[in-house]
């Protein structure tokens, strides 16, 4: 494992200015890690511009966005979108025999998921399929970048591409049962990460979540040694998960989401990172705390972790910031609770021996329990039911606070690299919002 480096000093300010640039690679949804970069970025003056996954056809055509489309993702940015599909992955990717991994799947029976045996020589046709698409695709967006990016201009790209769940709806029960399934409804990890359909997420997850930074390095080489020639600076951060510190009983304790089975791509991100600072590239993994997200909605559970955070920025930061959170959560919370009874809800879950035996940090990613699950399942129910409505939730509020934190934390950090893997915890996070 990588050595565990979490971020205690806070970064200086970066020097980043108007006519530097971001480019994100993976496509600016609403509500993610890369909208707190981005508002930053944007704060600072710097040119914005954005990728695109692309859309998939009825026919399941991958391509780039319509003229609709690219319009609204631009405004969304608040730049320019290179409209090229960088999608990652090769689920959808015919293998010779014109079929992809999900119509391997197709029409098999979701009961029978541990007995699924697949055609290991047709995925791997798959996967170098889909591998040259994105290569050649990534190489249009680098030769797009060189003519849009200014050579004086000091450069941050920015990897935010985390997925790679197979897209096949035979496997969305047997994900339901993974993550979110209990008592009879419980399915172990371990097994399900040891069959044939384990296999193929595992091959997923380190395609689309961790390779794909790799080859954006490999890439965007010209631009890096073009840049650099003129005295810029340039360098590449990503987006790790690798558990996080939270306050547990008042002691900010090192804590995961179980059953994270992205987590072994999100360990070879962390390797890349490292391959590539030893080449004298800036390149940074900043292992971020858990939200919620489009990404992490089927993780139920992951925002436990969350709460906390209140508890933090009271502690680190207090004052008018720390007040202006607990009350806009308060805002959010039915009548009859309170956010002390939210916290001790929170805490005591995180502190239950049956649970606390999962806080290692050597042994991660954990397999789920039985027992672990449906403790964790229903504390998750329990505190989602605290919100009074649940189209405006306390996670969303929170999030939102991380968010904005981890961006500024990133695009300071850039500027003068210095590790190539960093944990940012909520202690830090909330020293930086109570930085301004
Ligand atoms: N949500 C969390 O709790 C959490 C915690 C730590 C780290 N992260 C990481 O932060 C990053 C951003 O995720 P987020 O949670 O903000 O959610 P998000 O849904 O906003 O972002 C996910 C990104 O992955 C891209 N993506 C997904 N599948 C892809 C594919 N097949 N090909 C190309 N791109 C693909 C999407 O375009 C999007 O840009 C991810 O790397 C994620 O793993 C998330």
């Amino acid at each position: 494992m990588n050595r565990y480096l979490a971020m205690k000093q806070l970064p200086a300010k970066a020097g980043y200015k108007k006519g530097d640039v971001i480019v994100l690679i993976g496509e600016l949804f609403g509500r993610g890690y890369a909208n707190g970069l981005v508002a930053e970025a944007a704060a600072r003056g710097m040119t914005v511009i954005g990728t695109t996954m692309g859309r998939r056809d009825a026919d399941g055509t991958l391509r780039p966005l319509t003229d609709a489309e690219l319009a609204e993702a631009e405004q969304n940015l608040g730049g320019k979108v290179i409209n090229v599909p960088l999608e990652a992955g090769f689920d959808l990717e015919p293998a010779d025999d014109g079929l992809s991994p999900a119509d391997q799947l197709k029409g098999l029976k979701p009961d029978r998921w541990e007995s699924i045996r697949l055609d290991w020589n047709l995925i791997e046709q798959s996967r170098s399929r889909g591998l040259k698409r994105f290569k050649t695709n990534l190489a249009a967006v680098a030769a797009e970048l060189e003519k849009l990016i200014p050579p004086g201009a000091n450069l941050l790209i920015s990897h935010i591409m985390g997925g790679g769940m197979p897209r096949v709806r035979m496997l969305m029960p047997v994900f339901n049962k993974v993550f979110k399934g209990q008592g009879e409804r419980y399915l172990s990890s371990e097994a399900f990460w040891r069959s044939d359909l384990g296999r193929l997420c595992k091959l997923s997850f380190d395609e689309v979540t961790a390779d794909t930074f790799s080859h954006l390095i490999e890439a965007t080489k010209g631009i890096h040694s073009r840049n650099t020639a003129q005295g810029a600076k340039v360098s590449y951060s990503a987006y790790g998960y690798h558990g996080c510190e939270v306050l547990i009983n008042g002691r900010y304790t090192w804590q995961s989401y179980t059953p994270y089975v992205p987590g072994w791509a999100k360990i070879r991100l962390e390797e890349i990172a490292a391959a590539a600072a030893k080449r004298g590239i800036g390149a940074t993994v900043f292992n971020s705390p858990e939200i919620q997200t489009n990404s992490s909605s089927l993780f139920m559970g992951v925002e436990i972790a969350l709460y906390p955070f209140i508890s933090a920025l009271d502690r680190e930061v207090g004052g008018k910031t720390a007040e202006a959170l607990r009350e806009e959560c308060s805002k959010l919370l039915r009548e009859d609770e309170t956010i002390e009874s939210l916290l001790a809800v929170a805490n005591d879950y995180m502190a239950a021996p049956a649970i606390a035996q999962f806080w290692d940090i050597n042994t991660w990613p954990h397999h789920n329990t039985p027992e672990q699950a449906e403790l964790m399942l229903n504390c998750s129910a329990r505190l989602m039911a605290m919100n009074s409505n649940l189209k405006e939730i306390i996670g969303a509020a929170l999030s939102e606070a991380v968010v904005k934190g981890v961006g500024k934390l990133i695009l300071d950090s850039m500027w003068e690299p210095k590790e190539h893997v960093y944990w940012l915890n909520h202690d830090i996070i909330a020293r930086r919002l109570g930085q301004e």
